[in-house]
């Protein structure tokens, strides 16, 4: 068993794209760490090792063991010096010296606090901690501190939407956006996209595609269904985008930008009645109903495959389809499309299979794009 993992370790990708990545994750140890170390350079707006640190971490959750030597380190791809000497620490100490000086830093804590906001990113967190604030009640208390309408839901739905949404919720949601959207067209499509259609068992919030076949009316069918959420009394919060997709626009080079399709960010009221087997969170402060976060995605139908694959994630898996794209195939994808820059020529997709055959990479389940 030994010769053979080590020769599976030695033919590791360096992109997600051209590995598979379960809900199991071997290296645990390792990748914490590498989040911590990734999360402190995202606060201090250093990309490239923050980047570094969620290759890494991304490749070691590819591996079908533990890293268990220094040795085993050489024959993989992503990792740097600095990577190496925190796993080297790790293999010898059990821990990273550097992680647990980051995790008892005061500036790291109370990045760490603010950004769990919704609707609170590391600017605003680096904002009010310039400022001397360092908890909710000094910013609550602060009133030269404007809170935008996005805040202010964060701040009032914490306890709910810190919570880790479980599988019978993300099904309970399901039902109730199918429900919404069929009222509308009976045509509706809804797919189940992000962490729960790799198969996580817990996410910090549910995502949807909506859309009909008939195009151009997915653009009105979503501020329809808000709508009809809206009537029966579970819309706590939306920011609603409205389109800006046009067929013609090449796929943008900036990974985290935001695309282009109909899309809202929503807050719902989930009512405990409709979730099989009870809303054990909920019911523990004497309520019947808790808040979850919802996003849904409009694209045209004949963009869905290439919104579907977007949105399936994860970041990491999204983040090198386009890497591996570029500098393997000189071709631009994004959510809505992908273009052979050489024969410059926009290339269809039905299904995401046609996709990654369009790229040259075999077919990886959703299931398996954990990375
Ligand atoms: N996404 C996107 N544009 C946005 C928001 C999200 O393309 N404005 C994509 C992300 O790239 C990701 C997927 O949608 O691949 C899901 O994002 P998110 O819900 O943040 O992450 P999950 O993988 O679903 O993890 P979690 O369980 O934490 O929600
Ligand atoms: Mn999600
Ligand atoms: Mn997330
Ligand atoms: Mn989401």
């Amino acid at each position: 068993a030994e010769g053979s993992t080590h020769t599976l370790m030695a033919t590791v990708s360096q992109y997600a794209c051209q590995r598979r990545t379960t809900t199991e994750n071997n290296n645990k140890i390792f990748t914490d760490a590498f989040e911590v170390l990734a999360e402190s350079y995202e606060f201090n707006e250093i990309e490239g090792r923050c980047l570094a640190f969620r290759r890494a971490a991304s490749m070691l959750k590819s591996l079908p063991r533990a890293v268990r030597c220094l040795g085993e380190m050489q024959d993989l791809p992503c990792l740097g010096e600095h990577t190496k000497a925190v796993m080297e620490e790790i293999l010898q100490c059990g821990c990273s010296f550097e992680v647990k000086k980051l995790l008892s830093d005061e500036r790291y804590q109370t990045f760490k606090l603010f950004t769990s906001v919704f609707g609170v990113g590391p600017k605003t967190a680096d904002k009010w901690h310039r400022r001397g604030l360092r908890s909710f009640s000094d910013i609550l208390a602060d009133r030269s501190i404007h809170l935008n309408r996005m805040q202010q839901s964060g701040f009032l739905h914490y306890g709910d939407i810190s919570r880790a949404v479980s599988k019978a919720e993300a099904r309970s949601l399901r039902n109730i956006i199918d429900g919404a959207a069929r009222a509308i067209t009976p045509a509706a499509i809804l797919a189940l996209t992000g962490g729960f259609s790799r198969g996580k068992e817990f996410g910090h919030d549910v995502d949807f595609i909506v859309t009909t076949p008939e195009l151009g009316r997915e653009e009105s069918l979503l501020p329809e269904v808000i709508d009809g959420l809206k009537k029966q009394g579970i819309l706590l919060y939306c920011d609603y985008h409205a389109s800006t997709f046009d067929v013609a626009k090449l796929p943008i080079r900036r990974f985290e930008a935001m695309d282009h399709f109909a899309k809202c960010f929503l807050i719902l009221r989930l009512e405990g009645s409709r979730v099989e087997g009870g809303l054990n969170s909920a019911e523990g402060d004497g309520r019947g109903w808790r808040a979850v976060r919802v996003d849904l995605v409009s694209p045209p139908m004949d963009h869905y495959a290439f919104a579907l694959l977007g949105w399936t994630g994860s970041r990491q898996f999204e983040r090198d389809l386009r890497r591996f794209a570029g500098a393997k195939r000189g071709m631009l994808l994004d959510n809505h499309a992908l273009y052979d820059k050489t024969k410059n020529e926009f290339l269809a997709a039905e299904t995401e299979k046609d996709i990654f055959a369009h790229l040259g990479l075999e077919y990886i389940e959703p299931w398996q794009r954990n990375a």
